[in-house]
């Protein structure tokens, strides 16, 4: 086999008249009928125009020349020389061309169903079915190798600064025990204890916690992480977490040294100089912006008008404030009436667009969305105009209300109205186009780091107290001792209660979640018992930590960056499946290995598991 001596995205102007050698992958050919034809040779680190010409070459490698196809495999020998048509200055290797003397296929190729191509005919990528079906061919797309390089360094990054600062890399069990952490198992049937099952871990929070009582003091895993949800455009049941544990800390430490990883990833990954990290209050972010991880990219700021609502003859205010309080904590015991201001709205956000809104919050619990516009002259427009004429005057003082703006109101209990419209701002403004592109285009990088999470929330349908981060997450220093005091039956104090839970947040998107965590086994008892967990059911499930917390556990902090989104951002996809190699779909498949799939009845019966499943004749 020829060898290669440089790869196909090496060559510049400086090699002309050396005999290099390149492997590769046919990617374009140009024959020009003329004894003269074009290859363009790929590898991961680019491509290399290659010429065969009659005039310097032996005829029989022109003929050789004529037999290559797409993807075909080859090596070729020849001179570098300045591409004689002109440069393309869209390729790093696009002022020379190498003329070949020598050329080898290494290995043919089957008529590829697409080709790997970042710009196919027709401007559009063949579909994501196809591609991850032939997953081999797709990462071959130079954006895929972009990527694929993309995630590599961020890996390299991360292990530098956690190395450089003390952490230390510890793998924990991917088999490991069910515990109700919050989302739904992956499970694996024992074979050696019939009826007992592994689960997969999603997340490995409780060993890293175990490694601080173990003496480990810092320590970093990049894991593998298994939540069998749905997929999202951010999330895969099977995904990478960076994550990290810290002894002897506080939150402020755990802060300071997450953003000194958050800077040298941004600037080592794309240039960029991460400024002081903004903090927001969990409360400050849903009131103003509806939603715990703001994207304050733009402005919009939605405002609790309840007041002044209450003060117009209006139903559908007054039937929202008589609802009584879903959050006593935040909405003093009755329904609220949000708005939310969207400058130059009346000319951008047609009636189509706003009716469509309607549907949009109905989707969020809510019954609707009510607007009115302003127009030039300041006079209101739309079917309600009449109800809110009366309180116009305060409403124009409240919001800034200006001639061309439209406002959205949101009159429901405290939590629906707060989901609706926080998740009507985000929409409204892509309809407005005032998003800009991620930083990776030019954009903003916009990072908040949101605090003060309340510890529990109710879930809404089992009327249950839930844990806001993990049951493992403690009370903000300052809140220990309520907590601590506090009546289990009491609800409203138990809301009050505020976490030392912390999120960073990029653009809207929560990239990375942690928390001081209990280290006293008296308060992870209470915590387990609000849960809803009877001493013998914690026992049974975390019996290992309430144990190891017993023996010395060193006050402990943490936190794990979602590491595929953080990769998403450097390349600028909105697609998690961009950034796996073999990623799975919506229904949790992989297409090319054709995951998940059936098993024998003898596997079944070895692992002592019935299916109760029949397939359908
Ligand atoms: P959490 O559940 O918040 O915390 O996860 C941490 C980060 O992981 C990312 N993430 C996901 N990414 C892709 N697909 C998913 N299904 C998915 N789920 C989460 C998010 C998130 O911010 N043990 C705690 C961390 C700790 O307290 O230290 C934990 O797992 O970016």
């Amino acid at each position: 086999m020829l060898r290669r001596s440089h790869t196909c995205g090496q060559l510049r102007d400086s090699d002309v008249g050396q005999t290099v050698t390149l492997n590769g992958w046919v990617h374009s050919y140009r024959g020009h009928g003329t004894g003269l034809v074009f290859i363009d040779v790929r590898d991961r680190f680019g491509l290399t125009q290659l010429v065969f010409d009659g005039e310097d070459s032996r005829k029989s490698i022109l003929e050789a020349a004529d037999k290559l196809r797409h993807e075909y495999v080859i090596a070729a020998k020849g001179k570098v020389r300045i591409r004689t048509g002109g440069e393309n200055p869209k390729l790093a290797t696009g002022k020379i061309e190498v003329v070949v003397e020598e050329l080898e296929v290494l290995n043919k190729s089957e008529t590829p169903p697409f080709l790997p191509d970042d710009n196919p005919q027709g401007g559009k990528l063949p579909n994501e079915e196809l591609r991850l079906e032939h997953r081999y061919l797709d990462l071959r797309r130079p954006k895929m190798q972009q990527i694929l390089g993309a995630r590599a360094k961020a890996l390299k990054v991360t292990r530098d600064y956690f190395y450089d600062n003390g952490f230390l890399e510890i793998e924990t069990p991917i088999l490991y025990k069910s515990t109700p952490e919050g989302a739904r198992e992956f499970l694996v049937p024992s074979r050696h204890q019939p009826g007992e099952w592994y689960a997969l871990p999603q997340s490995p929070q409780l060993f890293k916690q175990i490694l601080m009582v173990a003496g480990a003091d810092r320590y970093l895993q990049i894991c593998r992480c298994f939540r069998d949800e749905d997929p999202r455009a951010d999330r895969q049941a099977e995904f990478t977490q960076i994550d990290l544990e810290m002894s002897f800390v506080r939150r402020e430490h755990v802060i300071e040294m997450m953003e000194g990883f958050v800077r040298r990833l941004w600037k080592e990954m794309c240039n960029y100089d991460v400024p002081p990290i903004k903090r927001m209050p969990y409360r400050e972010a849903m009131e103003d912006y509806g939603i715990d991880r703001p994207d304050t990219r733009y402005d919009l700021k939605i405002k609790d008008i309840s007041e002044i609502a209450a003060k117009a003859d209006f139903g559908v205010f007054k039937d929202a404030l008589a609802k009584g309080a879903d959050r006593p904590r935040f909405n003093s015991g009755r329904g609220v009436v949000k708005a939310l201001r969207v400058p130059g709205g009346a000319e951008k956000l047609t009636r189509k667009i706003t009716d469509g809104y309607t549907e949009f919050v109905k989707g969020f619990g809510a019954g609707g969305a009510a607007v009115v516009k302003m127009n030039a002259q300041g006079v209101l427009e739309t079917g309600i105009a009449k109800f809110i004429e009366p309180i116009k005057a305060e409403l124009v003082a409240a919001l800034g209300m200006q001639p061309g703006d439209t406002v959205f109101f949101l009159a429901d209990t405290y939590s629906i109205a707060t989901k609706a419209i926080g998740e009507l701002r985000q929409k409204v403004a892509r309809d407005m186009g005032i998003v800009p592109k991620p930083g990776a285009e030019g954009g903003p990088w916009n990072f908040l780091i949101v605090v003060d999470f309340p510890m529990f929330e109710k879930n809404k349908e089992t009327g249950k107290w839930i844990a806001m981060h993990h049951p493992f997450t403690g009370p903000r220093d300052d809140q220990a001792e309520a907590f601590v005091n506090a009546d289990v039956n009491d609800e409203v104090t138990i809301e009050s209660i505020v976490s030392a839970g912390y999120d960073i947040v990029l653009n809207g998107q929560e990239i990375a979640g942690g928390s001081v965590r209990i280290h006293d086994g008296a308060v992870q008892g209470k915590v387990f018992q609000l849960l809803g967990m009877t001493p013998a059911q914690a026992q049974e499930k975390f019996s290992f930590l309430l144990k190891a917390l017993q023996f010395g556990a060193p006050p402990h902090a943490g936190i794990a960056f979602g590491f595929d989104r953080l990769i998403m951002n450097f390349v600028g996809t909105d697609n998690i499946r961009d950034v796996i190699a073999f990623p799975k779909t919506q229904t949790g498949a992989d297409l090319m290995t054709k995951t998940p799939s059936g098993v024998t009845p003898q596997q079944l019966k070895d692992l002592h598991v019935a299916s109760t499943f029949v397939k359908p004749a």
